[in-house]
């Protein structure tokens, strides 16, 4: 399939990289020329093993290129990935969603025949049925510019075999069994041939929520552990042993306990 990933950090170009290992021809997009020009030479602009070597092959197979043009975006593909920063507002604890919605505001007025649009970044709850608003506000008439919601899970360290090999897979949709689930799965679907997952379907605003509550849920452990380390600390014991003993029940589980900094 040929699609485009717009927004090319750390979730961006590994799904840019991992989409054309999976066989697709992939156009990544940002609005940083140094990245993209970094990336167009099959360079990684961060840190993540195996993913250098994915994308310096797919690069020179021709399968991944990447650009700053909205305009070759949207005529490239009828499948476009959202995966653009939601960083924190400043002096807020709101995300701020501005990039996810510029995606939106300057893609949906270049779209020549209908198209879905997955979003991907990590997003409060009721921004994908913003964003459909966005796009139908600002698509040429007679053009549909579908957004579904698939967020993603990638731990970094290990963001090529979560991309490659995913615990599951989350797509929320206005129409569950509709066209557009059909396009989502379309692309999985070398990892679904090859290695299943778990693909559960559901509506965006539960698509958004799973992922911010699975990262609350985890920021939850840390925290928890921290507390759990002071009261160690202040009675002389170890909360090392502690995590590990308690971390033995599967309930609990011993992943994301480490005291520290998180
Ligand atoms: N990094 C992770 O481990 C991870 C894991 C899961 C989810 N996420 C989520 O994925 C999203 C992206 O995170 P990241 O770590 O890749 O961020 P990042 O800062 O590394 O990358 C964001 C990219 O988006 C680009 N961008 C901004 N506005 C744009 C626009 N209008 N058009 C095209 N590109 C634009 C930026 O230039 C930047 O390259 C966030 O919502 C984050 O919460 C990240």
């Amino acid at each position: 399939m040929r699609m485009t990933v717009f927004g090319t950090g750390y979730l961006g170009a590994t799904h840019a990289a991992c989409m054309a290992e999976l066989g697709h021809e992939v156009l990544g997009v940002d609005v940083d020329e140094a990245k993209v020009e970094r990336l167009r030479s099959g360079e990684v602009p961060f840190y993540e093993p195996g993913l250098p070597e994915i994308l310096r092959r797919q690069v020179e197979a021709g399968r991944v290129r990447f650009t700053t043009d909205y305009a070759e975006a949207a005529q490239f593909a009828d499948l476009h990935f959202i995966g653009v920063g939601t960083p924190q507002r400043k002096g807020e604890f709101a995300a701020d969603t501005s990039h996810v919605e510029e995606v939106l505001a300057r893609l949906a007025p270049l779209l020549t025949a209908d198209a879905v649009v997955v979003g991907k970044s990590t997003v409060p709850v009721g921004t994908a049925a913003r964003l459909q608003e966005i796009a139908d506000a600002h698509v040429r008439g007679g053009v549909r510019a579908e957004v579904v919601w698939n967020p993603e899970f990638l731990r970094e360290g290990f963001a090529v075999a979560d991309t490659l090999t995913p615990d599951r897979i989350v797509i929320g949709v206005r129409e569950p069994g509709g066209p557009a689930e059909e396009v989502v799965r379309g692309a999985y679907a070398p990892i679904l041939d090859s290695d299943p997952c778990p693909v559960i379907v559901t509506d965006l605003a539960t698509a958004e929520l799973v992922k911010v509550s699975a990262n609350a849920f985890l920021a939850t452990k840390i925290s928890f552990i921290n507390a759990v380390s002071e009261v160690c600390e202040a009675a002389g014991a170890d909360v090392t042993v502690l995590a590990d003993a308690i971390g033995m029940d599967p309930r609990i589980g011993r992943r994301f306990l480490g005291a520290g900094l998180g």
